[in-house]
């Protein structure tokens, strides 16, 4: 009996649960309730027949058994009411609302508006870029020459071109392996002087792991006028960083090579998950890799048709990508693009 009783309840209680309209729950009060054939409604009345040593347990069972039922009928509708309480005029106030599922930015997207607004604050302009590219502006206009060993970095995803369409080989298309595909572009544009950032997404033929994907992101800079030096390089990299950061940051040089800048440089920052003390993240070395960078090239320079001599300039290409894993702490750039919702929500 007293299974019997439990097996009621439960029935009942799942069948609110699911109920989705007032008549469903009209029908599943008469059902367990109901004066005529309430299932529950029939064990209570046949508790004055039980032996005596029963009737007290079965009836407070039964009992209590009706009092839960009836109270998850009325919550329910309550809830039911309220639903509807755009139609009813009824409302009440005091039942939890439903929280409407909101999207947010892609933790790379924060990063971007952050890196633009503290250009922009600068004077930078932004530019969005070509992601098909060519052999000339990927790489021969930055004084890589055709066949250069030094491409072998870059290695990138190359079009398959008709045939039969003669094109010249500068003209072979290409994904772009760096925004630095932009320089002679803009600046075949644009007369000095030229403050300018191009944010975008990159393209390399690479084996992936933890801190390398095919697909990653970059955000190129360069400024060109008269008088340009290194130590306008460096002051504009130690603000934008101090300023993503949220704190004074140091900064430091060491020589990098890349065909289109001298002297090239690595521009490093110290660790700040560390305080520069050494952790895992710096390799122990207080300081991380953040930005190659340089003085432009002169050959780019004449790439993009400027007077011989008459302007200098520095150019940098961070990545973003890498910022973004810095700053929200991520240890693996696949994350960032692989769509998983679980890793997403957490910004
Ligand atoms: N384009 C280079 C890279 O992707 C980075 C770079 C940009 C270096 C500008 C110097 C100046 O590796």
């Amino acid at each position: 009996m007293q299974e019997q009783i439990e097996k009621i309840k439960q029935g009942a209680l799942t069948e609110i649960g699911r109920c989705q309209s007032e008549k469903e729950l009209e029908k599943i009060l008469y059902k367990y309730l109901g004066r005529k054939d309430g299932q529950l409604t029939a064990i209570l009345r046949g508790v004055s027949e039980l032996p005596e040593e029963q009737r007290q347990t079965i009836g407070s069972l039964a009992n209590k058994a009706r009092a839960e039922i009836d109270q998850a009928l009325q919550k329910k509708k309550a809830g039911m009411a309220n639903a509807g309480a755009a139609q009813t005029g009824y409302f009440d106030v005091t039942v939890p609302g439903a929280k409407p599922t909101t999207g947010h930015m892609h933790p790379l997207t924060r990063i971007r508006l952050e890196v633009q607004d503290i250009f922009k604050s600068m004077g930078f302009k932004v530019y969005e870029g070509n992601e098909l590219t060519d052999l000339y502006y990927n790489f021969l206009s930055l004084n890589f020459p055709d066949n250069h060993p030094a491409m072998d970095s870059y290695d990138t995803f190359f079009i398959k071109e008709d045939p039969k369409k003669k094109i010249k080989p500068e003209e072979r298309r290409m994904m772009r392996a760096h925004t630095s595909n932009m320089q002679v572009r803009i600046m075949e544009q644009n007369k000095p002087p030229l403050k300018v950032i191009v944010p975008g997404r990159c393209f390399r033929n690479e084996a992936t792991d933890a801190s390398h994907d095919h697909t990653f992101h970059q955000v190129e800079g360069f400024v060109v006028d008269e008088n340009i030096s290194i130590a306008n390089l460096v002051y504009t990299q130690k603000a934008l960083l101090s300023k993503i950061f949220g704190q004074e940051v140091k900064v430091r040089l060491r020589p990098g090579y890349f065909p289109f800048v001298e002297p090239g440089f690595e521009l490093d920052c110290s660790c700040i998950i560390c305080g520069g003390k050494g952790c895992s993240v710096c390799k122990r070395t207080g300081w991380v890799e953040l930005i190659p960078c340089g003085m432009i090239h002169p050959k780019v320079l004449e790439s993009a048709g400027y007077p011989k001599g008459k302007y200098t300039g520095f150019a940098f290409g961070m990545g973003w990508s890498r910022l973004a894993m810095m700053k929200y702490e991520i240890d693996d750039v696949r994350l960032l693009l692989n769509g998983d919702m679980r890793f997403l929500e957490q910004f």
